[in-house]
């Protein structure tokens, strides 16, 4: 049976337009069908190995405005495809913004022995497609490239000829193209030539959840669990925090966590604190994690005479919130 491997469009500047070829930084995010960029890319099929090209407009959105509908939308046709027994593989275009928060999200939802066989890879670009030195092409080939590799699997990301984890992944950088970096366990390889080197083992799965609303079938939840991120900084006090919790207004949802980006090892002003414990006290899940670029919470020894801690994650805040929304959608 003829392999197919199957990108998926979703934004993002690698399907931006400027005005002007020389423009790389006032243009319009999600404007080029994913169709047409594969058609404008000459080097593509001698990376396909044999396999033959789908592609799917899935939305075409700039990815600061997605929302979890958008990532469960994606997810029902990450799910379809990777179901088909012709498919190989599928590449997703995707704004760098917050390209690691749909990963962590596919990495989580798309159920594990799909992901167990088959990878999706997730690319971007820092330079709209209408650039003069437009970086998409080139991150578009190594995309292929890895989704082709033998033994690839589960969920990943490639840019600038580096590929990244899901669960490690994170932008970095707001202009540069090589704008993503995995802290301290670094990145799981990277291309050279037309050529995947791995530095080691493709990354081991994550728990995925199963929930009836991450079913192929199910049609696009409005209604997600409520989750806000809070930072920690000098200054910082508990009015956004009792702000949060008040009584929501007829078109707001309630309230059910907050993730707080602490400061250093996840610790947080005492006036913010004081205002989180009264939340978790009315039943508001509070995770406090770090806002420190690299590195996790470090947990200390239970200590009786302490006041409860909050809990720690060791997941960037923002993946930390797509964790606990999912687990609060399971409660
Ligand atoms: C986006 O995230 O959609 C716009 C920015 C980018 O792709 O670099």
């Amino acid at each position: 049976m003829q392999q197919r491997v199957v990108f998926l469009g979703t934004g993002g500047t690698i399907a931006g337009q400027a005005q002007s070829s020389e423009d790389n930084v006032s243009y319009q995010a999600a404007q080029i069908e994913v169709g047409q960029l594969l058609e404008a890319i000459p080097g593509l099929k001698g990376q396909l190995r044999g396999a033959i090209l789908h592609s799917e407009q899935v939305f075409q959105r700039n990815s600061k405005d997605l929302d979890p509908s958008h990532w469960q939308q994606l997810q029902g046709r990450v799910v379809h495809y990777l179901s088909q027994a012709d498919v190989q593989a599928i590449v997703i275009t995707h704004g760098t913004d917050t390209a690691e928060e749909t990963a962590y999200f596919l990495a989580r939802t798309v159920p594990a022995a799909l992901l167990r066989l088959k990878p999706v890879v997730l690319t971007c670009a820092m330079r709209p497609a209408t650039s003069a030195q437009s970086d998409g092409p080139q991150n578009m080939v190594d995309a292929l490239c890895v989704a082709t590799s033998l033994g690839a699997h589960g969920v990943l990301l490639v840019c600038s000829a580096t590929v990244h984890s899901a669960l490690r992944v994170q932008k970095v950088h707001p202009y540069r193209l090589d704008a993503f970096d995995s802290g301290e366990a670094g990145p799981v390889g990277v291309v050279e030539e037309g050529q995947l080197r791995l530095f080691g083992a493709w990354p081991e799965l994550l728990e995925t959840v199963v929930h009836h609303a991450l079913s192929p079938l199910a049609s696009p939840k409005r209604d997600w669990p409520r989750v806000e991120i809070v930072t920690s900084h000098a200054g910082a006090n508990g009015a956004v925090v009792r702000a949060m919790c008040a009584q929501p207004s007829a078109s707001e949802s309630p309230l059910r966590g907050i993730v707080i980006a602490g400061t250093g090892n996840g610790d947080i002003h005492h006036d913010l604190e004081q205002a989180l414990h009264d939340a978790q006290s009315k039943g508001v899940r509070v995770i406090r994690t770090s806002r420190c670029a690299t590195g996790s919470v470090v947990l200390a020894q239970p200590n009786n005479t302490e006041p409860p801690l909050l809990e720690a994650s060791p997941l960037s805040a923002v993946k930390a919130r797509i964790a606990l929304m999912l687990e609060l959608l399971e409660a």
